[in-house]
């Protein structure tokens, strides 16, 4: 049972959500069902919790209409990218709510909660409990200053609302105050020696992964923590007294994993989670370790039915040209926008994303790299041994695989190497070290390349046709080989390899064998498997990100400060009123300024205003306008001006004319 952490619907899928773990899992699935293992790889949107709800108030729309939208996006990109999921469900789903209801159900009616009236944090302008990611402030243990209130993304802690350092609502930005609720903890320190073993029994995790529990079960051990929320966006808590509560997102999210599979096998889903030969292996990303070693393995401990995680190979995150990856602002390779400029390329992004994935340490994706691996790895060695044998096997034999009378001991030493392959490769994969397996099945294809270079059958063929007959047929094993070991990695790859071989796919035990094509099978026309990628396009796509970074550097610029305290008497000594534009000119020799003739309702005078950058002259006359009258007179440009035109002037040094909105205000009338 493979999971990848069920995605937040709330945004497409980027290179990150990739690298971190459908891409790692799906090399995993992809690898065991062609060993003939019975997988099921699960995963689903994950449509609850408050990062869907702060997504549906920015655009303006429900949280339903956010999760049909972005569970739509993610999933079609998912199978574009060739991620093998068995199946791909949501979690607003009847099967999942009846599933992670009665999962709470049990929970509560065997007496695993305990029911506490606490003090939470409540925005009164928003009127709401803030719950997680409603929450921000700093970090008690990294003193990381955005927080979320469920937990901080830098260290990794799971922490609770009231834990924060200067808390502020997300929704108002007002300071929150505290107000009592009733709410559903497990009890997680009482639970803690259960845990503590458990993970005793892992020391074989990976070493970022384990080190984590480790910490986090060190220091002051766990802690009680909330199973519910005050929330109206959620699996609706199933006991009395609970209205208007849904469980904890975290709490759901994770049984999504078993609801899924419920839909996917209805009679059979318990082998996968009830039967203890199963091995339950959970891919994510670094910052759902507490929530996938300790927090949901309790929840099961605690359920007693089901089986326990057997491993949680969790990658660091993947960088972007240097800076976090980031939806908001705009700081990522977005996997619909790159299909739009690399068609039919998914490959070269799994590859790329393999190759250097954050297996151990976070990562950096460049675009300068991505173009390295394309041209010096899959055109250079993979694609060029394959063209290369494709092409000698159409000028020497009509496109036949050769028939091969004798070998020479160089021959059968180049076989016998061949078929260490799939061991080695499975070496790594099985220790989720997928870099590494990848860097073996590209020495097969340096085996090869190099096999060609030393026998140079274009030499033989004028002495020797016999011999270059072995060589040839050498080469096209090697090719065969390659299809069905790249599989898990490059599946378009391999499918387009055994097209051109005309062999149907093969799966990794026959990997094994040099003798997989045989003799007299026509193979296709060659055809290029990879393309050089060119400076100039590699260029586009950093000069893309360059004007995301200059568009957010624009919309960072901080609105200016509140201004001191001012009283009603001064305020009120200003002459505000509206007036209306009768004529506008440019003053000559400046690029800002306009000369405007206003009816202030009272009298009509010239003001200068510099507003040419965004008002053409023509376009203003009869526009009403909101003026401060009895501003001291100035001369601007040997030009008389009585009086100021209010105008709003946003971050990014735009101006607007504020006017009145309704159309009898005449001329004249005060604004107070
Ligand atoms: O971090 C996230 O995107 C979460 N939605 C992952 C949930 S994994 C699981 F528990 F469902
Ligand atoms: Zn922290």
């Amino acid at each position: 049972m493979i999971t990848a952490a069920l995605p937040y619907a709330n945004g497409p899928v980027h290179i990150g959500h990739l690298a971190g773990c459908y891409l790692p899992a799906d090399i995993f699935a992809r690898y065991l069902r062609s060993k003939g293992e019975d997988v099921k790889y699960i995963c689903g949107s994950d449509e609850h919790g408050v990062p869907i709800t702060i997504k549906a108030r920015a655009e303006g729309i429900s949280p339903q209409q956010v999760v049909d939208k972005y569970h739509k996006i993610m999933g079609d990109s998912f199978k574009e990218f060739g991620i093998s999921f068995d199946i791909y469900s949501r979690t607003s789903n009847k099967i999942h709510h009846q599933t992670s209801s009665d999962f709470f159900k049990k929970l509560y009616d065997q007496g695993s909660f305990i029911e506490e009236v606490t003090e939470q944090y409540y925005d009164e302008e928003a009127k709401q409990f803030l719950a997680d990611r409603y929450i921000v402030g700093t970090c008690p243990k990294c003193g990381n200053e955005n927080a979320y209130g469920d937990q901080c993304e830098n260290c990794g802690t799971a922490l609770s609302p009231t834990e924060l350092i200067n808390p502020k609502s997300k929704l108002s930005g007002a300071k929150p105050v505290l107000r009592k609720t009733k709410n559903w903890f497990l009890p997680l320190d009482k639970l803690q020696n259960k845990v503590d073993a458990y993970i005793d029994e892992h020391k074989d995790w990976k070493t970022n992964v384990y080190g984590q529990c480790k910490s986090w079960l060190a220091g002051e051990g766990l802690q009680p923590r909330a199973m519910t929320r005050d929330l109206d966006w959620g699996v609706p808590v199933p006991v009395e007294g609970a209205e208007g509560k849904v469980l904890y997102v975290w709490f759901d999210a994770p049984i999504g994993y078993i609801s899924a599979t419920k839909e996917l096998l209805p009679d059979t889903w318990e082998l996968y989670w009830k039967n203890k030969e199963t091995r339950l292996l959970h891919f994510i990303g670094k910052d759902n370790i507490v929530f996938h070693c300790i927090i949901f393995p309790a929840m099961l401990m605690e359920h007693g039915e089901f089986i326990l995680p057997d491993n949680v190979p969790a990658n660091e995150f993947l960088n972007l040209e240097g800076n976090k990856l980031s939806t908001s602002r705009n700081w990522a390779v977005w996997l619909h926008e790159y299909l739009i400029d690399f068609k039919d390329k998914q490959d070269v992004l799994r590859y790329a994303l393999c190759a250097n994935a954050p297996e151990t340490k976070d990562n950096d994706f460049t675009w300068k790299d991505f173009q390295t691996r394309n041209n010096s790895e899959l055109v250079g060695i993979l694609g060029n041994f394959v063209n290369r044998t494709l092409v000698l096997t159409h000028k020497y034999y009509e496109g036949k695989v050769p028939d091969v009378s004798e070998y020479t001991k160089e021959d059968l030493l180049v076989l016998e190497e061949i078929s260490k392959f799939p061991d080695r490769i499975s070496a790594s994969v099985d220790q989720f070290r997928f870099r590494e397996a990848l860097g073996e099945l590209m020495n097969l294809a340096r085996l090869g390349n190099k096999y060609l270079a030393d026998t140079e059958p274009w030499k033989l063929i004028k002495t020797d046709e016999k011999r270059v007959k072995a060589i040839i047929n050498i080469s096209l094993q090697i090719t065969a080989n390659l299809a069905i070991l790249c599989e898990p990695f490059l599946p378009f790859t391999s499918e387009k390899i055994f097209r051109l071989l005309n062999c149907s796919p093969l799966k990794w035990n026959a990997a094994y064998r040099t003798d997989n094509l045989r003799s007299g099978t026509v193979i296709a026309k060659e055809e290029l498997l990879f393309q050089l990628l060119e400076d100039d396009v590699i260029q586009a796509q950093v000069n893309k990100l360059e004007d995301s970074k200059k568009e957010n550097a624009l919309n960072q610029k901080k609105l200016p400060e509140i201004k001191a305290e001012t009283s009603f008497d001064d305020f009120n000594k200003m002459d505000i009123r509206t007036g209306t534009i009768l004529e506008a000119k440019k003053v000559p020799k400046t690029d800002k300024l306009l000369e405007l003739k206003i009816d202030t309702g009272v009298d009509v005078r010239t003001v200068v205003s510099g507003i040419a950058e965004y008002y053409k002259p023509e376009d203003i006359i009869g526009k009403q306008i909101v003026m401060l009258a009895n501003l001291a007179p100035r001369k601007i440009k040997g030009i008389e001006s009585k009086g100021m035109i209010l105008m709003a002037e946003n971050e990014k040094g735009e101006l607007s004319f504020v006017s009145p909105t309704k159309d009898n205000m005449n001329n004249g009338s005060i604004v107070k």
